[in-house]
């Protein structure tokens, strides 16, 4: 059966410091938390969060990661890096990468396909713009990002999938889509991975939502039949609001 998975993306925020004052505060408030849980500090962050996390029931999570293993890639992070500090799981295809770092579908597949070899979970995320949903093509936009992310995936990795279904309008907006739209999206990306993979794997595959979760509307949002969570962006930056979201109902 499906279980809630609430991540929070730190994006490019905090200080070490900061970002280990956060972690112990949602380790404390989230120990008897019922759902799986996720924080994705900054990559200069890993270590001391990693520490801080470590035997706890929150996942060490990077936000990014290269698509190839070592090398010469200056700037870039690799999946072994990250294994080397106990990175547990990857978000990646964010819609700022795809968008601001002009990252395209196939890097992003390949990108999931290495992650996956060496045993991370990943987080793939998709979601239209706005000119693309006022357009009429939400839903194949989405269908076509999660097509193309999961290329060459093999059946049995799919349980170490999670896909986020976040609205790039709906992004650190303060907008965010009705549960109705969420749902509707929700329930056609659970057809394509049904159509691709199979009835018992699209009932299990966990698919959260993001775009402006916030502690007053993450109830109503997981309410939703095909809302198994949420990727959290702005409220994950403090306890306040994260664990309110991460607790909700
Ligand atoms: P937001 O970000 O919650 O600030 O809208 C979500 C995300 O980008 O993952």
């Amino acid at each position: 059966m499906r279980h809630y998975y609430i991540a929070g993306n730190w994006k490019m925020h905090k200080s070490r410091s900061e970002a280990a004052e956060l972690a112990r505060a949602l380790v404390s408030q989230l120990k008897d938390g019922k759902h799986k849980y996720l924080a994705a500090p900054s990559f200069t962050s890993l270590e001391t969060v990693g520490a801080i996390l470590k035997g706890t029931n929150i996942l060490l999570g990077a936000q990014n990661m290269a698509a190839e293993e070592q090398g010469a890639h200056t700037g870039e992070v690799s999946v072994l890096q990250l294994k080397d500090l106990g990175v547990q799981a990857v978000i990646l295809g964010h819609s700022e990468r795809r968008h601001t770092y002009k990252e395209d579908d196939a890097l992003i597949n390949r990108k999931v396909r290495l992650a996956l070899q060496h045993g991370l979970e990943v987080i793939l995320c998709v979601g239209e713009l706005l000119e693309e949903r006022e357009a009429g093509k939400a839903e194949a936009v989405c269908e076509a990002q999660t097509v193309k992310g999961l290329e060459g995936v093999a059946k049995e990795s799919l349980a170490r999938i999670t896909i986020a279904y976040e609205p790039v309008w709906a992004i650190g907006t303060g907008k965010t889509a009705t549960p109705e739209d969420a749902d509707a999206i929700h329930a056609h990306i659970r057809r394509v991975v049904g159509r691709l993979y199979g009835a018992d794997a699209a009932a299990a595959l966990i698919i959260q939502y993001g775009g402006s979760v916030k502690p007053d509307n993450a109830a109503q949002l997981m309410a939703k039949e095909n809302i198994d969570g949420a990727l959290v962006g702005g409220a994950a930056l403090k306890a306040d609001t994260f664990v309110p979201i991460a607790k909700f109902g």
